[in-house]
């Protein structure tokens, strides 16, 4: 029903995606017309919980009902709701709104989003049930490493109030109390890391008391981020029966969602879908790097006729399913996967000459899907899945090149300050679940970083207010752990995944922990200055501003020689103390050249890891080595972005050589096939390829400026700024560069325009309006 209206954006998405990958369907969603975005309401409801005793150790889903009587003709119903544990919320048989997953993942010792949802459509006159079935989801469910379990508190709840407005001017409100009943359904087990059971034997029976619950310490706000829905929807590509005799669907893209399920069988009969990533060498189906978490549906079927399945409080990150169970082989027609995650609207399109960069974008935005789901995670599939503060700063700004994730972020970042600890280390994780493990440089940087990037990006100061005093306190964390103004104490995860030779003669490639410790306390003090400037405090400019000179200072002398050469010569030594400004200005062209040596000395490879590599090509780019980037980049031998594609990757993975070229796995420890932490190059892509910058905060001044190389001889992309939509196209044909930039009324551009060989660049002012050059 709701699901039919799908907004513009949403549906050239869904055009584009159909254009990458050929076994896309249809874009699911739609922003749901439901959701009422941050919308707050004063409770007068009451925490519910069961009323019964629990089976303790399968968990299975709780189920909870409310009747009621509507005695007039209703204008509007609004339905606030959330829980502690995951929900799904029914008016009379039909489901409330179009998200998954709800209430989403907040640091639930402290905060708890609440959804409203405008169901005015599902209240009928006269008698109206409410049901309400509770998840164990990640507020009590087995849960990242260890499968850990009651993290946040041992005992589901629920809390929600319906608000009905009568034609007459009426008004009713229906609240979660200890009229309401309580009992038990068929979703018999469900957990984040491990999946669900559903039994269709199991009729629901809610007919027990339910008991008034705890009060919550916390604080319950509006959900300001995009709830998850459904997106694309996938058919499978192949049927395999891999040489060990698993019956395998290959659904051709690794997403992460789920397999909604047609079938037909016997009353009893148990169907049970695996998921997996990749087939190993032989062609086998492979779980071995989901780790702890079993990723696996079960179902019990009723037997009566045709049946249908998808879980509810589960996800799994999965190109392929193993299905067992079937009567007979498994049709295709059964099974569509769909994809899960947040409902942010796409916001940049990327194409160009070279395919395989196409799908390297393809790729990134993938990433970026699965990883999106209320929190910003390292990886959908294994039992990790969490908020790695390191991961969403290195790929904030990639984010939202694709995506609107400016209210994403917002939320996300609010945690990010209530979990940091009171000496102002930023925890590894967020929501933490990891007892307050915290403080490593590039991971707390989340703190400074992304609030700066949604600046500049959105132009937005309030959540340069809002993170401002946590900003101050990650800088202050650094200080206190400093001798000298060197931060020379902690543990740190330093260039994180960085190259390894296979001989294991790569050590040259590992950059020292405590000089990239340095590189990003200078920066992050930068952003507390760029910050203090936008809001005007002039005391915290003038402080911060002669830190930085000492810790930079600090950081030559110890770091550095006379001539510019960094201590642990490595490509990411370079690259972050000339994306920093760490050098004097007069060393800094010297030490460019000193990276471009040490990429050639790796033959045109990177050696860098998730802290270097966002940054690699920007100051190559910067320092006039932009030959040396779209090297770089377009390089297909390990380790290199592309190098993925050529082993069939169809998302970013976490490691550089996950599958090796013998298509042996690299370990099965840390083996991740969706992790966008290298995905970040999407950044650059956009900035250098397509020339697309944003000259101010808010893109109210534009920059176009692409720069040519890599031979590609067109591009073609746009972003949706504030203002609207910017769409450059360039091409060189018949030895002439042509170049068409669409600005939006509310922004002017400064374009440069290369010739064909890259070189005599003009520049054009220009004010909103279409425009055609030629060089
Ligand atoms: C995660 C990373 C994370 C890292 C910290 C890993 O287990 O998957 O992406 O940033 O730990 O070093």
């Amino acid at each position: 029903m709701r699901s039919s209206l799908i907004k513009p954006g949403v549906l050239l998405a869904a055009i584009f995606m159909l254009v990458s990958n050929a076994f896309a369907q249809k874009d699911q969603s739609g922003a749901d017309p439901a959701f009422l975005h941050n919308l707050a309401t004063k409770w007068q409801a009451h925490w519910i919980q069961i009323g019964y005793p629990e089976d303790s150790l399968n968990h299975p889903s709780q189920y909870f009902s409310k009747q009621f009587d509507s005695s007039g003709k209703v204008k509007q119903a609004r339905l606030f709701i959330t829980s502690r544990g995951l929900y799904e919320a029914q008016i009379n048989g039909k489901r409330v709104g179009n998200a998954y997953l709800t209430p989403g993942w907040t640091s639930y010792n402290k905060r708890i989003a609440y959804q409203a949802w405008d169901v005015t459509d599902l209240v009928k006159k006269g008698d109206n049930i409410l049901q309400v079935t509770l998840g164990d989801g990640w507020y009590r469910g087995a849960l990242a490493f260890e499968n850990r379990r009651n993290y946040f508190g041992t005992k589901l709840s629920l809390i929600c109030q319906l608000e009905v407005t009568y034609t007459n001017g009426r008004k009713e409100i229906i609240i979660s109390d200890d009229s309401w009943k309580s009992g038990e359904g068929p979703i018999r087990q469900s957990s984040i890391n491990n999946g669900e059971t559903i039994d269709h034997n199991r009729v629901m029976q809610i007919d027990k008391p339910v008991r008034i619950a705890d009060d919550y310490a916390g604080k319950l706000v509006p959900t300001e981020s995009y709830p998850a829905t459904k997106h694309e929807v996938f058919k499978p590509i192949k049927v395999i029966t891999t040489p060990k005799g698993e019956k395998v669907l290959d659904f051709g893209q690794n997403l992460v969602g789920w397999v909604m399920l047609k079938v037909k069988g016997k009353q009893g009969d148990t169907i049970t879908i695996q998921h997996a990533e990749v087939l190993d060498k032989a062609g086998n189906f492979y779980i071995a790097n989901l780790r702890g978490a079993q990723a696996k549906s079960t179902y019990i079927l009723k037997g009566q006729g045709e049946e249908f399945f998808e879980p509810h409080f589960t996800y799994f990150g999965f190109r392929y399913i193993q299905i067992k169970g079937l009567r007979a082989d498994p049709d295709p027609e059964d099974f569509t996967a769909v994809a899960i995650y947040a409902d942010m609207q796409p916001s940049g399109t990327f194409e160009c000459s070279n395919p395989m960069l196409n799908k390297l974008q393809h790729n990134i935005q993938w990433g970026q899907k699965g990883n999106f789901l209320y929190v910003p995670t390292d990886c959908p599939q294994r039992d990790e899945r969490l908020g790695w503060t390191g991961d969403a700063q290195v790929f904030a700004h990639t984010a939202a090149y694709n995506f609107d994730v400016q209210y994403f972020f917002k939320q996300w970042m609010v945690d990010v300050a209530l979990d940091q600890r009171k000496d102002g280390a930023v925890t590894f994780v967020v929501p933490d679940i990891l007892d307050g493990a915290a403080g490593s440089a590039g991971w707390g940087d989340v703190s400074t970083v992304v609030p700066w990037t949604m600046y500049q990006v959105y132009g937005d100061k309030e959540i340069l207010q809002q993170q401002y005093e946590s900003m101050k306190k990650w800088v202050g964390f650094m200080t206190q752990n400093s001798t000298n103004d060197l931060w020379n104490k902690g543990d740190h995860f330093g260039d994180w995944l960085s190259y390894h030779s296979p001989t294991d003669d790569g050590s040259d490639a590992i950059t020292d922990k405590y000089e990239i410790a340095q590189c990003f306390y200078a920066y992050s003090t930068q952003l507390v200055i760029n910050a203090a400037r936008v809001l005007g405090k002039t005391e915290d400019v003038n402080y911060y501003s002669a830190l930085l000179n000492r810790i930079k200072d600090a950081y030559r002398k110890e770091y550095t020689t006379y001539s510019g050469r960094i201590l642990s010569n490595t490509q990411s030594s370079y690259v972050l103390a000339l994306q920093f400004d760490m050098l004097l200005e007069k060393d800094r062209p010297t030490a460019a050249s000193y990276l471009v040596s040490k990429i050639r000395a790796y033959d045109h490879h990177l050696t860098t890891g998730f802290l270097g590599t966002p940054y690699l090509c920007h100051v190559l780019s910067r320092f006039g080595h932009t030959k040396e980037a779209y090297r770089l980049l377009l390089q297909d031998t390990y380790p290199s972005w592309l190098y993925p594609i050529k082993m069939g990757a169809t998302t970013i993975w976490e490691r550089w050589d996950g599958i090796k070229p013998d298509g042996s796995f690299q370990t099965t420890a840390m083996n991740s096939f969706n992790h966008y932490a290298y995905g970040a190059i999407g950044d650059w892509m956009y900035q250098h390829i397509a020339g697309i910058q944003a000259g101010s905060p808010g893109y109210k001044q534009v920059i176009i400026r692409p720069d040519l190389g890599g031979g590609l001889t067109w591009c073609k992309a746009s972003y949706i700024c504030p203002q609207g939509k910017i769409i450059v196209s360039w091409k060189i044909a018949d030895g002439k560069f042509t170049l068409d930039a669409t600005i939006p009324k509310g922004s002017a551009a400064v374009v440069y325009l290369p010739d064909a060989e890259g070189k005599n660049i003009q520049q054009k002012n220009i004010s909103a309006g279409n425009y055609h050059f030629s060089n």
